[in-house]
């Protein structure tokens, strides 16, 4: 055992020195986590966990804290996350919201996640809307045995497959489409360890510019939504406005238009499916 308050500032150093951004946040976690406390109850300790210098060990390598400790926050949610599957981003909570927002605006709204991963915007969603009825599937099976931990319970319907073909028992009768789909292009450079080592493939890469995950979107979404239905999707920053003109050129669309995150960053796009509105609160 170590004295914590030396212990976090020794470990804070550490990971600064590795490059991790968030050196004295992850710290604290880690501590946190190896006391088995909440980080904000870290306060009424005076020594750390025995495992607690293994644990920063293992950041300064750039394993994410999120594999370490086995949990991601998303929204309200803690959900179980590890090798296999994407960790959930802060910045896809605006997403989530922007999906929850346009599914209150239906009664018993039918919502579509395309990609789930751990399941993290199909379960924000079925938390947050009562009375909604979400699916999600997920092509990758090891991602999807996360989602299958994460979603027990909530009566999400969760599928394993490719979305270009999910889902045919619902075309034409969903009233939100929402994905945060693979967006990097193949060969762009990947600045962080922990995305480049640790995101699986699958999550990742989208073809030469980044948009072909998206463009599937865009056809499946025209496939499943009535007429009037929402989509939401997330996309990289640079692609404020090539990933809405994929949705605004195939004049399958009203209103396509590009959101920005808390960041300040172009996130995510919305669009509404032709055709008649659909019933709104
Ligand atoms: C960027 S991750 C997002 C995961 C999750 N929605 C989130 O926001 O944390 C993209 C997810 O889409 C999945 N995926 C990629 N291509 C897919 C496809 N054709 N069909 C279904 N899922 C796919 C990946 O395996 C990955 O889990």
């Amino acid at each position: 055992m170590t004295a914590l308050r030396a212990g976090l500032a020794a470990a804070t150093e550490k990971l600064a020195a590795a490059g991790v951004p968030s050196a004295r946040f992850d710290a604290e976690e880690l501590a946190a986590f190896t006391l088995c406390v909440e980080r904000r109850d870290l306060w009424r300790h005076d020594e750390s966990a025995p495992e607690f210098d293994a644990y920063v060990e293992r950041r300064a390598a750039r394993e994410p804290l999120q594999h370490i400790t086995g949990r991601a926050y998303f929204r309200d949610l803690v959900l179980r996350v590890g090798p296999g599957v994407f960790v959930p981003r802060p910045e896809t909570e605006v997403v989530a919201q922007a999906a929850i927002d346009a599914a209150r605006r239906t009664d018993s709204p039918v919502v579509v996640d395309l990609g789930t991963g751990s399941g993290a915007i199909a379960l924000a969603v079925a938390t947050e809307v009562s009375g909604a009825r979400v699916h999600a599937v997920e092509a990758d099976p090891g991602a999807h045995e996360w989602a299958v931990r994460n979603c027990a319970g909530s009566g999400v319907d969760l599928r394993v497959g490719d979305m270009a073909v999910a889902f045919g028992d619902l075309d034409g009768a969903v009233d939100v489409v929402v994905s945060n789909p693979p967006y990097i292009p193949v060969g762009a450079a990947i600045r962080d360890p922990e995305v480049a080592a640790h995101d699986p493939a699958l999550s990742l890469w989208s073809g030469d510019d980044g948009l072909d995950a998206i463009r599937v979107v865009e056809d499946v979404a025209v496939r499943l939504l009535v007429p009037g239905g929402v989509v939401v999707v997330e996309h990289a920053d640079l692609q404020g406005r090539s990933a809405p003109d994929v949705f605004s050129r195939t004049g399958r669309w009203t209103d396509a238009r590009d959101h920005r995150d808390l960041a300040g960053r172009d996130r995510y796009l919305t669009a509404t499916r032709t055709g008649c509105p659909r019933r709104t609160r």
